[in-house]
């Protein structure tokens, strides 16, 4: 990870653009994450978390948490929140002083939330912005408050992080490094080889991307990286179809079924954001009567459980666990921290996880 993240420290980021083939805005600046000291979770590891809640002899049982979700119906944001309520509790925190709020995808109802929250006088809040954008209008706040914050899943930017820093705030982000998901599912694909690859023989891999929401730096980089990792092994690309899907596997279906309806055949490769969009994707396909790993392929990210088995029965090609585990720990630990009169790293990282036919059962077997 260290050397991943050293490598892509000194690679000036630039942030694509929806469409094929779009002009990237060279010089845009990589996120703080860049920056950031690799897997620094290390830095509040539970056992460190659990020492403390017992140096205050059960004193979270009395602290209020209050946690914005964008949007309850995001599949994956439902195993994190899930987690986070069940470590938090485990930690000595009460289920009744933990609220989670569902932002319903609309900034303004979840800065209602957090205002909310405020009045309510909240110990500590846990952030998962509708906009990543926001986030400076949601620190500030927050800040004069006198609350501490933990951002979680869809990082701030650079200039966002270095207030916190510059400032001594109490605000940490916990996450992972988008870029890294996306070389996974490049490398996945890159390694079944273009003869296995090129079913219409041009010499290419053809492909279509479905993003998630692109306001987000995940939906941004895995889009650029994992087509970034094809180029990087030698291998020619030829974008079809670049399009939205919102992280959602509704949109995700009608996307591929239109592209396949479009460029039939020539459709080799289906790259998706997050699973929920493969999940639609895999349901297109075989409504056109295509097959994963006979005449197409299929990735995704976050290795749900139904994703897994998908990929351990051949229907879907690969995903990439998020692991929604280690960073809702992460982030229960750096609000403990906070609480406890500790610091945290303004970046707490983690790692994905590429999962093939390989190691997709011991992935499932870790998540039960
Ligand atoms: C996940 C997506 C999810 C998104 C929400 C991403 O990291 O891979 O499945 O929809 O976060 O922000």
């Amino acid at each position: 990870m260290k050397k991943f993240l050293a490598t892509m420290a000194s690679t000036l980021m630039a942030v694509s653009l929806v469409g094929c083939g779009a002009s990237t805005s060279a010089g845009t600046p990589a996120p703080a994450a860049s920056e950031a000291p690799a897997a620094t979770a290390e830095a509040a590891p539970a056992a460190t978390a659990e020492a403390a809640a017992a140096a205050t002899d059960g004193d979270l049982s009395t602290k209020k948490v209050g946690v914005c979700i964008y949007q309850f119906s995001d599949n994956f944001m439902t195993l994190f929140r899930t987690e986070l309520e069940n470590y938090l509790i485990s930690l000595g925190f009460s289920k009744e002083n933990i609220t989670i709020a569902d932002g319903a995808n609309d900034q303004a109802t979840q800065t209602n939330q957090i205002d909310t929250f405020i009045t309510d006088g909240v110990d500590v809040l846990i952030i998962n912005p509708v906009n990543s954008s926001s986030a400076a209008t949601i620190t500030d706040k927050v800040v004069a408050a006198n609350i501490p914050l933990v951002y979680i899943n869809r990082e701030p930017d650079e200039s966002e992080e270095a207030r916190w820093k510059d400032n001594g705030w109490k605000v940490t982000y916990v996450g992972c490094d988008a870029r890294q998901s996306g070389t996974m599912q490049g490398e996945i694909i890159a390694d079944l080889g273009l003869d296995a690859i090129d079913f219409n023989k041009n010499g290419k891999v053809d492909y279509i991307m479905i993003e998630g929401d692109p306001e987000n730096v995940d939906a941004q980089y895995r889009t650029e990286f994992s087509v970034k990792a094809l180029t990087d092994k030698g291998l020619e690309v030829n974008c079809l179809s670049d399009q939205v899907g919102n992280w959602d596997q509704t949109q995700g279906q009608q996307l591929v079924a239109n592209a396949l309806g479009q460029f039939g055949n020539d459709v080799e490769v289906v790259f998706c954001n997050n699973d929920a969009m493969a999940l639609g994707a895999k349901q297109a396909i075989a409504d056109a009567g295509r097959t994963v790993g006979k005449d197409i392929y299929l990735v995704g990210v976050d290795a749900l459980t139904e994703v897994c088995e998908d990929v351990l029965s051949g229907a879907i090609t690969g995903t990439v666990f998020n692991d929604h585990i280690a960073q809702s720990h992460s982030s229960a630990d750096a609000a403990v921290n906070f609480l406890t009169g500790k610091t945290n790293e303004y970046y707490i990282g983690c790692d994905y996880v590429k999962v093939t036919k390989d190691n997709a059962q011991s992935i499932l077997d870790s998540l039960k």
